[in-house]
């Protein structure tokens, strides 16, 4: 009996601490997108990811290396031989290299305080996948948003009604005024704030804006677009082989149902005659 009051009691604490440690991590929920290469039958947007790489090496790779792909796989996306040695010179790299940036981690450091991470499996590593790297790029203030914070900065107080417009603006809970206040001098001392980064504050300072890219095929280049794009990208970046994954376990199935179907039948045809 106490046995299996020790096992209960181990159980309940396995589920409810992480429970009680995500609560309290406080992180807003990053909103879902849509992505073509989620579900069993998904597969990358491929055009998206050839976009999305350029959004990578062009803007990314100024800081963040993508350590596990190399130039030339870039080529399973669609671009020529000539275009990878292109992208890849402008990192100074050959097409046969890594995916590695021109900031090493010396002055990386220098600068941010942190190492930005490689991007290689980012939208695997984080809680909420590609949708947090997704929201993290859209999570900076708006002007609009920016103009409220100085607003209420030069309120000095936080009235009731401006709590309100905080909270929903800038996704923070804003029940304990302290917390809130020194939040907004460090924003006004010019921390990097975003929305969805646990905290609130990051070394990475808004990394693009909507119209810094232009894409070849003519897309539009919102901001919303090209995250859209980076992050299809990482996703390929971080399982190159997902799409012959989920056509492998499809015939896996396939196999092991006629499997079952023939061994039903052997089955059946060797007991007959005992009933
Ligand atoms: C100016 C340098 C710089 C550029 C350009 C940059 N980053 Fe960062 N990034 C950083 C630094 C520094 C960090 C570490 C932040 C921290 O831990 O506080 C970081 C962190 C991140 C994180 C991790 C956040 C986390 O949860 O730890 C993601 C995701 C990310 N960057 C994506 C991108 C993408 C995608 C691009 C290109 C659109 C990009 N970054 C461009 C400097 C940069």
């Amino acid at each position: 009996m106490r046995l299996i009051k020790t096992i209960l009691a181990v159980c309940f604490a396995a589920v409810m601490v992480p429970m009680a440690l995500h609560a309290s991590s406080g992180a807003p929920q990053p909103p879902s997108q849509s992505w073509s290469h989620h579900g069993i039958f998904g597969s990358y947007d491929k055009a998206a990811a050839k976009r999305g790489a350029q959004v990578a090496v062009e803007i990314c790779m100024g800081c963040h290396s993508i350590s596990l792909v190399k130039f030339d796989q870039l080529r399973k996306l669609g671009f020529s031989e000539e275009e990878v040695k292109k992208l890849a010179e402008l990192q100074g790299r050959t097409k046969i290299d890594r995916m590695t940036g021109a900031m090493d981690e010396t002055s990386a450091k220098d600068s941010f305080g942190v190492v930005p991470p490689d991007l290689s499996l980012i939208t695997k590593a984080r809680k909420g996948y590609e949708d947090y790297t997704y929201a993290i790029l859209n999570g900076y203030l708006s002007d609009a948003e920016s103009e409220l914070v100085k607003k209420v900065m030069a309120d000095g107080e936080i009235a009731e009604q401006e709590a309100l417009e905080l909270q929903s603006a800038l996704l923070i809970d804003t029940h304990d005024k302290a917390m809130v206040k020194a939040k907004l001098e460090r924003l006004a001392g010019g921390a990097n704030f975003n929305k969805y980064f646990p905290g609130n504050f990051l070394a990475m300072p808004q990394p693009m804006s909507g119209g810094q890219i232009n894409y070849a095929d003519g897309t539009e280049n919102s901001l919303k677009q090209l995250s859209h794009d980076v992050v299809t990208f990482l996703a390929w970046a971080a399982e190159p082989t997902m799409e012959d994954r989920k056509s492998l376990g499809f015939w896996v199935l396939g196999y092991l149902f006629i499997l079952t179907v023939l061994l039903y039948a052997v089955k059946r045809r060797i007991w007959a005659k005992v009933h």
